[in-house]
């Protein structure tokens, strides 16, 4: 087994749903695999492979909306990210809650504790996935709500987590970057 392409089953990783509406269909699909890419412009990508139906959807309408999962929520994933959109409507058939999006077209999930809408930016191919980067339009709640949310961690194997807000670290910064630096300028600039 080649250990190197499972890397990311050694990553801690958020888990989102991807929403798209084209024409009176929503369709929705889980992602581990994203990041925020700018904060000026605001920038958030995800990868994806091309075979979602998902994709097909995003190249067409040109936007999507991301809905953060807490964990109490973390089924969802597995019903979103088991099923494709192909073989029917999978968000009417599990009853997903919905709510309008205040820019997009397409909605984002009710039941998720953070969501964003966005415009398709750009797309690049990175083997066997592409990544889709999407301009943040908006943004619900608009207020900072990480530490109350008990965000979906993805394990692997269906398996998900949490973070453990018992186990916080806050570290003083100023005084740690004050010595680092003292002590570098007792040192002096090295040349190599
Ligand atoms: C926890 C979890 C994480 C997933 N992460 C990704 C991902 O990052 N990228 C991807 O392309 N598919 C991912 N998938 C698989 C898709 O969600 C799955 O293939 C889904 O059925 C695609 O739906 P669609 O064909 O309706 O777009 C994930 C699935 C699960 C269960």
């Amino acid at each position: 087994m080649d250990y190197c392409n499972r890397f990311s089953e050694n990553v801690a990783l958020p888990v989102c749903l991807i929403t798209v509406k084209s024409v009176s269909r929503v369709n929705s699909m889980t992602v581990a695999w994203s990041t925020p890419l700018s904060s000026n412009p605001p920038l958030f990508g995800f990868s994806i492979r091309k075979n979602r139906y998902t994709y097909q959807l995003i190249l067409k309408e040109e936007e999507f909306t991301v809905s953060f999962l807490s964990l109490e929520k973390s089924d969802l994933a597995v019903k979103l990210g088991r099923i494709s959109g192909r073989e029917g409507d999978k968000v009417s058939a599990i009853s997903l809650k919905l709510k309008d999006s205040e820019i997009v077209q397409s909605p984002y999930v009710e039941e998720a504790y953070f969501s964003m809408e966005c415009k398709l930016e750009n797309i690049f191919e990175t083997g066997d996935h592409d990544f889709v980067v999407g301009k943040v339009l908006a943004v619900h709640p608009s207020k900072n709500i990480l530490k109350e949310s008990q965000p979906a961690i993805y394990l692997g194997n269906d398996t998900f987590t949490t973070i453990d807000l018992s186990q916080v670290k806050k570290f003083e910064t100023k005084e740690i970057v004050a010595s680092i630096r003292n002590s570098l300028s007792n040192r002096g600039v090295q040349n190599d």
